[in-house]
C-alpha cells in the first residue's frame, strides 16, 4: 500500500520523520517548493510530502496544500492520504491541549459566497471523508471531530457563526483544501489533527499555539505510529 502524508508545518512533521527515518527525494516536485521525503514501513511505500516553504517559512494554507496534494496525488498516486497536522478546538467540546482527534468530516468556515443553495453548498465543501474512520478511531481509541478550513489562524465572528451553524469542531488551514483535491479524483482522505490551542480560551491564539506546537506535534507523531501499524498489519 502507498501511504501519503501531506503535512504543512516541518515542526508537524519533524517528529515523524525522525521516527520512520523517511529520506528526502531529492528534487522530487521540482519546480515546486514541496518536499518528498520516503520510507518502507512493514513492505508498504510511506511518503511525506510537506507543502514547502516560501519567504522563510513554511507554506501554511489552502493554496499551498492543494498544490501539494495534486502533485502528490499525481506523481505518487497513493491508495490513501493522510493529512496530519495541528489545528484550534474547543473547550465548550471537551478539548484539551495536544488530544489527537481523526477528522469525521469536514466544512469551510470563510467562504462567504452569497447566492443560491448550489453557492452555499460549493462554499462549505462538506467533502467525504475516509469511510472506516469511525472504525479505526473506535479501535485505536482517537476522537473524532469534523474539521473545518479557512485561511487564517484568528477566528472573526463571522467564521465563528459559521462554526457554530455547521458543527465545526476542528479549525485548521489546510483540511478541506486537500479533502477537495481529493474529491477529485476520489482519494480517501484521513484527517489527523492535534489541538494546538482552544478558540474558546481567550488566550491569543498564536502565541498558545507557539508554546504547545512541540506538545501537540509529539502527540500527533505517535497518533500516527498506531495508525500506520493499523493500516498496514
Ligand atoms: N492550526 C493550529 N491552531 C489553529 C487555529 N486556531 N486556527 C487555524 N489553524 C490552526
Amino acid at each position: 500500500m502507498k501511504i501519503v502524508y501531506i503535512v504543512a508545518m516541518v515542526a508537524e512533521a519533524k517528529p515523524f520523520i525522525e521516527h520512520y527515518g523517511v529520506e528526502l527525494q531529492e528534487g522530487f516536485f521540482a519546480p515546486l517548493p514541496c518536499m518528498c521525503y520516503k520510507a518502507e514501513v512493514h513492505n508498504n511505500e510511506l511518503y511525506v510530502v510537506l507543502n514547502g516553504q516560501q519567504h522563510g517559512s513554511d507554506l501554511v494554507g489552502c493554496e499551498a496544500a492543494s498544490v501539494a496534494t495534486l502533485s502528490a496525488i499525481q506523481k505518487i498516486n497513493p491508495d490513501i492520504i493522510i493529512n496530519s497536522g495541528t489545528c484550534g478546538a474547543f473547550k465548550s467540546n471537551g478539548a484539551e491541549i495536544a488530544d489527537v482527534y481523526l477528522g469525521n468530516a469536514v466544512m469551510f468556515h470563510d467562504r462567504r459566497v452569497p447566492g443560491d443553495d448550489e453557492w452555499g453548498t460549493q462554499a462549505l465543501g462538506n467533502y467525504p471523508v475516509y469511510d472506516k474512520v469511525l472504525e479505526m478511531a473506535d479501535a485505536l481509541g482517537f476522537k473524532t471531530g469534523k474539521v473545518t478550513t479557512g485561511s487564517s489562524l484568528d477566528m472573526q465572528p463571522c467564521d465563528k457563526e459559521i462554526i457554530e451553524q455547521n458543527g465545526g469542531e476542528l479549525k485548521d488551514m489546510e483540511g478541506a483544501a486537500v479533502a477537495f483535491v481529493c474529491s477529485l479524483f476520489q482519494k480517501p482522505i484521513l484527517f489527523v489533527k492535534s489541538v494546538t490551542d482552544l478558540c474558546d480560551s481567550g488566550a491569543e491564539t498564536f502565541e498558545e499555539f507557539s508554546k504547545n506546537l512541540a506538545k501537540a506535534s509529539e502527540a500527533l507523531k505517535e497518533a500516527n505510529i498506531k495508525i500506520i501499524d493499523y493500516l498496514t498489519k
